[in-house]
């Protein structure tokens, strides 16, 4: 019997090796963690249960028989993050560069289907050089697998990809199809094809970081969510946002305990807005007076900075946030920001995370840019997602709501629960300049007749009142008051319950 005993700890200790020594050191020399290592980050302490830790690929050719590693590159499994429970699997680059065989796809498929069946994330952690290469056409169905999987778990229980190294070709279709993706700096790529195959087709000479590093994907395609410094950093950051989310759209996000006073008076915000309208302020800064303990999870912090998104928690409730920001580009809703807040939206409205609008917005960007790029079907995104989500809505309006993004910002009209605004707010079809420059065109020669129009013009819409007699705000709230009116609203709207009409899926805008 103890030979046995030592026969199983034997293979374990072989399969726990991965690559060997020195694959593993050659890992640690790029600053990265291993499979293993990373797992052991990201879950608490002694609660990774493995599975088919034995499990080895059926490649015959190119002398692979001879080469049967256990595990075949991809450590799977679960374990809990702050006691709730994930799947995890997490590609070792230190067996055969982490490359998907078939049955390393298999045992991705395995925990995926289980996560599905039983309710909980997935966090897929990415390290590999692709397709493995001696499979061919074994390992592309591999590939196929996981992404149907991945589109089937969407909107039923979070996807989370950790990029952490190479992740190059078709295999980028499965982390982009996840709900998050984190990204570390210096060390992970994502590109369909490479700097070498870019070169030759279109003569453009870029580096694989240039390309598809962290930065690129953070700054300019918003593929990623968020740029970590090193694999710890981004392991503990996604421990953070699990915290936020429910472990399914069958679950509620959970109930943290929370040290904050949901009555919270703030003062200071009663002098937030400047005396001149054009004059920006950070709206992140009501974020964190309204945020329980001032704690705020953003995603894409560095794409689209004109609109702001992320989680924040209310009497240990998590909610999803979503603000103009008025330092960058005015806070007008444009293509990219538009695109940014909509998938925003309706990842929150999947897994029922109550959503909070502040608002700050003069318009839509003008430009032939944005109306070549297409502002009218990306916008209409926003519009969609918003009128479309069933989730508590509150909306609070801090200074300017112009035009259509007044109706897109989670309006009344777009079932918005409560329609707050601050008394600082100007909610009409456009700015008074705008206005009266259109309304009386033929009086333009004449200054002061323009300017005491402008003044008429600003009395008479640039307040929350016009909006407010209508209904369309349900009350205008104090500014140091903030956090209690939302609470309160957030609390009544604990037992909410409203469906759309039955359909087999929408045809949001793409
Ligand atoms: C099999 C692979 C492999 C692969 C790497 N290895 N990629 N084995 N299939 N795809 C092995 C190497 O042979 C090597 O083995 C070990 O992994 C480490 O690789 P190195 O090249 O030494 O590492 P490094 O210098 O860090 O370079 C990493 C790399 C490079 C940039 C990822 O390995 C590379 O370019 N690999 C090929 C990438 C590729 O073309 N993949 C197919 C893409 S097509 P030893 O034994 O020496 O340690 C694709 C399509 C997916 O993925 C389609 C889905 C629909």
């Amino acid at each position: 019997m103890k030979d046995i005993l030592d026969e199983l700890e034997a293979r374990r200790e072989t399969a726990r090796a991965g690559g060997g020594e020195r694959r593993v050191e050659a890992q640690h020399a790029k600053g990265k963690l291993t499979a293993r290592e990373r797992v052991e980050l990201l879950l608490d302490e002694g609660s990774f249960e493995e599975f088919d830790m034995f499990m080895a690929h059926r490649c015959t050719d190119f002398g692979m028989e001879k080469d049967r590693p256990a595990g075949d590159g991809v450590v799977t499994g679960w374990g809990t993050v702050n006691g709730r429970m994930v799947y995890v699997f997490s590609q070792d680059f230190t067996v055969f560069g982490g490359s998907l065989s078939e049955t390393h796809a298999e045992k991705i498929c395995k925990i995926m289907d289980m996560a599905l069946q039983n309710g909980a994330p997935v966090i897929g952690i990415n390290d590999s050089g692709g397709a493995r290469i001696q499979e061919g056409v074994a390992s592309l169905a591999g590939y196929a697998e996981v992404f149907q999987r991945n589109i089937m778990a969407s909107g039923v229980v979070p996807q989370i990809s950790l990029i952490m190294g190479p992740c190059a070709g078709g295999a980028v279709y499965s982390p982009a199809m996840t709900d998050f993706i984190f990204m570390v700096k210096d060390t992970s790529y994502m590109f369909v094809t490479g700097p070498d195959v870019v070169k030759t087709v279109t003569n453009e000479q870029v580096t694989a970081e240039e390309l598809g590093g962290a930065s690129t994907h953070t700054r300019k395609s918003s593929v990623a969510d968020g740029a970590y410094e090193n694999d710890v950093e981004a392991l503990a950051e996604t421990r953070r946002l699990i915290d936020f989310l429910p472990k399914s759209n069958r679950e509620k996000a959970p109930v943290r305990p929370f040290f904050d006073e949901p009555g919270r008076l703030e003062p200071s915000l009663d002098t937030l807005i400047p005396d001149n309208p054009n004059q920006p302020y950070d709206m992140k800064e009501l974020i964190g007076k309204i945020a329980d303990e001032g704690d705020f999870f953003e995603i894409q912090k560095d794409y689209a900075a004109n609109i702001i998104t992320g989680f924040i928690r209310i009497e240990g409730q998590s909610v999803g946030v979503v603000a103009n920001q008025p330092m960058v580009l005015a806070g007008c809703l444009d293509i990219d920001a538009s695109r940014k807040a909509a998938r925003f939206v309706r990842f929150c409205d999947a897994f029922e995370i109550p959503i909070l609008t502040l608002v700050d917005v003069p318009g839509f960007l003008p430009g032939t840019a944005q109306e070549y790029g297409g502002v009218i079907k990306h916008g209409a995104k926003l519009l969609f997602a918003y009128g479309e989500a069933t989730v508590p809505k509150v909306t609070v309006i801090t200074r300017k709501a112009y035009g259509g993004a007044y109706d897109v910002m989670a309006s009344k009209h777009l079932r918005g629960d409560f329609n707050y605004a601050w008394p600082t707010a100007e909610i009409a079809v456009m700015g008074a300049k705008g206005a009266v420059e259109i309304l009386y065109r033929s009086e333009l020669g004449d200054k002061d007749r323009i300017a005491a129009r402008v003044q008429d013009y600003e009395g008479r819409f640039a307040n929350p009142f016009v909006a407010a007699e209508k209904g369309f705000i349900d009350e205008v709230i104090m500014p140091h008051s903030t956090r209690r009116r939302v609470a309160r609203a957030f609390a009544a709207l604990r037992g909410k319950k409203l469906a759309n009409p039955w359909k087999k899926h929408d045809n949001i805008p793409l």
